[in-house]
């Protein structure tokens, strides 16, 4: 049931404080000026007053208008390639990225293992690039089973003295399952007795057919360690990226995914958000998944911070109730009461759906026990 505070009724009837408390008192109720009143109470006092009121009620079709409001074709403008780097452990991945952005991000590293899913935006030929750096698959995993795709093309990293290897596999098949185009890069050519015929093969045996092989997939030598092929790798990524003309509309309140977010000592709830549409400014009212917030503070890959970011940026925010999840789905509203109301539909969703599981598991070892 919809909620007021006694100053917040008083102020929406134009009445003082004093006289709605002293209504109040008639009807034995005890209230403090920030005590919150159900909305029967505060249509009894209203009507006293000679005054209707009404609950503001947030429609459904909020929630669902988010998701569903259609772009102008002609507020579509060109945006960023957004481009994941998977495979197997210690192929290179962070190695590969990191030569891409000319920093040393391996030796800062702990055990040279990537602790988190980094986002950068790389700049080829005036041509901005987008890179997710996954620790794992679990995190793309996640983020798929929940629906969420961030990724419009899958560089998948195979290093040629190791070849195709489990966690290759597994890439594989998640960029398939998403439909997501793959490029291959070959890596760590400057290690010496390459065979990369092999790696040819066993990448055709897994499904992956390379243009010189007569199929579809581009297959790029590279060795993050001495920079050969790299150019070549961004060149292609920019030439895929092309063929899928993405779109977005900067002109809308920003949607996106939560690529990872935490609860930091100092600052607080902090989420690393790739925009996926719209535009988000600081001061922005969000909603992700079951935290909502004002925007404080946007700080970019380069940790400079920024007052706005269009489609295909990926930011880390601060300013929200709670961490998100990864993958959860993030809005942009017009103001801080519909994202508060929103998450507390969602919140009572989630209760409820959490008493039917319980219901079904009771009822079940009811059962059982009979
Ligand atoms: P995880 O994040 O743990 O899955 O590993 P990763 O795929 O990010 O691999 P990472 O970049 O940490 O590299 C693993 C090891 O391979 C490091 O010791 C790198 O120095 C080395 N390495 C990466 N690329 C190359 C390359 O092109 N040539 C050579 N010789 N070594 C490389
Ligand atoms: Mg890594």
């Amino acid at each position: 049931p919809e909620k007021v505070t006694v100053k917040d009724l008083a102020e929406k009837i134009g009445k003082n404080v004093s006289e709605v408390m002293g209504k109040l008192i008639a009807l034995g109720v005890f209230a403090t000026i920030n005590q919150e009143i159900d909305f029967d109470t505060a249509e009894l006092i209203s009507t006293d007053f000679g005054i209707a009121i009404e609950k503001e009620e947030v429609k459904e079709e909020i929630e669902i208008g988010l998701e569903q409001e259609e772009d102008r074709p002609e507020d579509l403008k060109a945006r960023p390639p957004v481009i994941t780097v998977m495979g197997h452990v210690d192929h290179g991945k962070t190695s590969l990225l990191d030569a891409i952005r000319n920093t040393n991000v391996t030796s800062r590293e702990a055990g040279g293992i990537t602790q988190h899913i980094g986002a950068s935006e790389v700049e080829v030929h005036g041509n901005k690039i987008v890179f997710l750096d996954t620790p794992g698959h679990e995190a793309f995993t996640s983020m798929r089973a929940r629906g969420a795709s961030i990724t419009d093309i899958a560089i998948l990293v195979v290093a040629a003295d190791d070849g195709v290897m489990p966690q290759t596999k597994e890439a594989i098949n998640h960029a398939k399952a998403a439909n997501v185009p793959i490029i291959v890069a070959m890596n760590k050519i400057d290690k010496p007795g390459i065979n990369s015929d092999r790696v040819k093969q066993e990448l055709s045996d897994h499904g992956i057919l390379i243009e010189e092989w007569g199929g579809e997939t581009i297959l790029v030598p590279v060795s993050a360690k001495t920079g050969e092929g790299i150019e070549t790798l961004l060149e292609m990524i920019l030439l895929a990226a092309e063929m899928l003309e993405l779109k977005a509309n900067p002109k809308r309140y920003a949607t996106g995914t939560v690529i990872e977010a935490k609860l930091d000592k100092g600052r607080g709830p902090v989420a690393t958000i790739l925009i996926q549409n719209g535009t988000l400014k600081v001061g922005d009212s969000v909603v992700a998944g079951s935290s909502y917030g004002r925007i404080r503070a946007m700080i970019n890959d380069k940790g400079k911070q920024i007052k706005k970011a269009g489609p295909s940026t990926p930011v880390e925010i601060l300013g929200l109730s709670d961490a998100p999840e990864a993958g959860d789905l993030f809005h942009a509203v017009k103001e801080d009461k519909i994202a508060r109301q929103i998450v507390e539909k969602r919140k009572a969703k989630d209760r409820e759906e959490n008493l039917n599981a319980t219901a079904k598991v009771t009822l079940e070892d009811l059962f059982k026990h009979i």
